[in-house]
Formats: structure tokens, C-alpha cells, sequence
């Protein structure tokens, strides 16, 4: 019973951050994704409606745990157009997200949407920072719902001994997640010692430290 009204409470969410989409509007009832085409649009260009069927709109991948055994402990299973080709041109998607006891997701923002989590069970602190650098944070538990507005930095930890699970909702098909620790100390090429010492008003020595722990 639990398990049903949760997923009745996160197609609410879908569908009600979905009626304030920012991805751009469709023009036609549906526009599968053809992931093998070599066209460059904004999203993907559409399948041919012959060759689509209700696969293109179904995905099991969020019905069961991730591995959360990584440094974390915790593990973002996505969604979204790129494992539901149906969702291309809709404007939605969604993610689970699990925890390890006292497991991480570590900040981080979605360029393109507003974020709604669902607490399928367990209980975590989650926050997110504004541009004026207020910190807004709040511990919340199973069944209850918080929000990271879209572009800004936020997290969430799961603060208990149990594992923890989430389900989010995004107004976008393909929200995209920068990791701020990830993007400053683990890119390809590196962004050079110098820069992040001055911006961090630290030595270079621990720049380098905390490169290595990350990578
Ligand atoms: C959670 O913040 C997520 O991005 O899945
Ligand atoms: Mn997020």
C-alpha cells in the first residue's frame, strides 16, 4: 500500500513540475527518441512513428536499490530520455537516488530543471544554497517531499544507520548534474593548482591533497 501511494504522490510531483516545464514545448503528441541518428538537434531528432512501441515509454531500471557500495555511499539511478526515449520533447523526468547509512550525495546542480524529491523511507538532511548564500536545510523523512530550485547548489545525506531512498522529479528530460568537487578537481584537463588555491585562499599542497583523495 505504501509502495502504491508513493508512486501515485511521484507521478503527482512528475506531472505538476512537468506543468511548469522549461524544456521547450512539443509540437507533435509524441517525438521517440532516435538515439542512433546522427542529426544534431536540441534534444533528439524523432523516430519514425512505424517503428515505435510502448518500450519506447517503460523503464524498470528505478524499481530496485542501486549500489550504493562506492565512496559515497550513495548512487543517482537517472530516469530520463537518455533510458526512456518516449520522454524526448516532454519536458520531464525522473531519477532514484540511494543511500548507504550516513551515505552522500554531494553538492551539486542541474543546469536545466527544478528538483522535487520523494522520501521513499529512511530519513535525511538535505539543503540548498541561493545565490545570496542563505542556506536552506531541513531533515525529512519518509513520505515527505522538499524541493532544490532549479540551478542552485544542494545535497542530501542520508542521516541514519538504515539505507535511504529517494525518488526525484525534474522539469526537464535531461536535467544534466555538475558535482562540485568532481568539476573542480577531477576535469579533463585539470583546472591548474594556481587557480583553485587562490579561489580556495589555500596552498597549493592541499589542492593537490584533495585532487588525490578524489581521484
Ligand atoms: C538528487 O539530488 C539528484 O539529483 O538525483
Ligand atoms: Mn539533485
Amino acid at each position: 500500500m505504501a509502495g502504491i501511494n508513493a508512486a501515485i504522490v511521484v507521478v503527482l510531483l512528475a506531472t505538476a513540475v512537468g506543468t511548469f516545464a522549461n524544456d521547450p514545448d512539443m509540437l507533435q503528441d509524441v517525438c521517440v527518441a532516435d538515439q542512433t541518428s546522427d542529426i544534431l538537434v536540441n534534444g533528439f531528432p524523432c523516430k519514425n512513428m512505424t517503428k515505435v512501441t510502448a518500450e519506447d515509454f517503460f523503464f524498470t531500471g528505478i524499481s530496485k536499490s542501486g549500489d550504493t557500495d562506492n565512496l559515497l555511499g550513495s548512487k543517482v539511478t537517472g530516469a530520463n530520455v537518455l533510458n526512456i526515449p518516449g520522454l524526448n520533447t516532454l519536458g520531464v523526468s525522473m531519477a532514484r537516488v540511494d543511500f548507504a547509512p550516513y551515505g552522500l550525495n554531494p553538492p551539486h546542480i542541474h543546469p536545466r530543471a527544478t528538483e522535487m524529491i520523494y522520501v521513499l523511507k529512511g530519513e535525511l538532511f538535505v539543503g540548498f544554497i541561493t545565490t545570496s548564500n542563505k542556506f536552506i536545510s531541513k531533515v525529512v523523512k519518509t513520505g515527505e517531499v522538499f524541493i532544490f530550485p532549479k540551478g542552485l547548489a544542494h545535497f542530501q545525506k542520508n542521516v541514519s544507520k538504515k539505507p535511504t531512498s529517494v525518488l526525484a522529479a525534474f522539469n526537464s528530460q535531461l536535467p544534466g548534474a555538475q558535482q562540485f568537487a568532481a568539476a573542480l578537481f577531477t576535469s579533463s584537463p585539470a583546472v591548474p593548482n594556481d587557480v583553485l588555491a587562490q579561489a580556495f585562499n589555500v596552498d597549493e599542497h592541499k589542492i593537490e591533497m584533495i585532487r588525490e583523495a578524489l581521484n
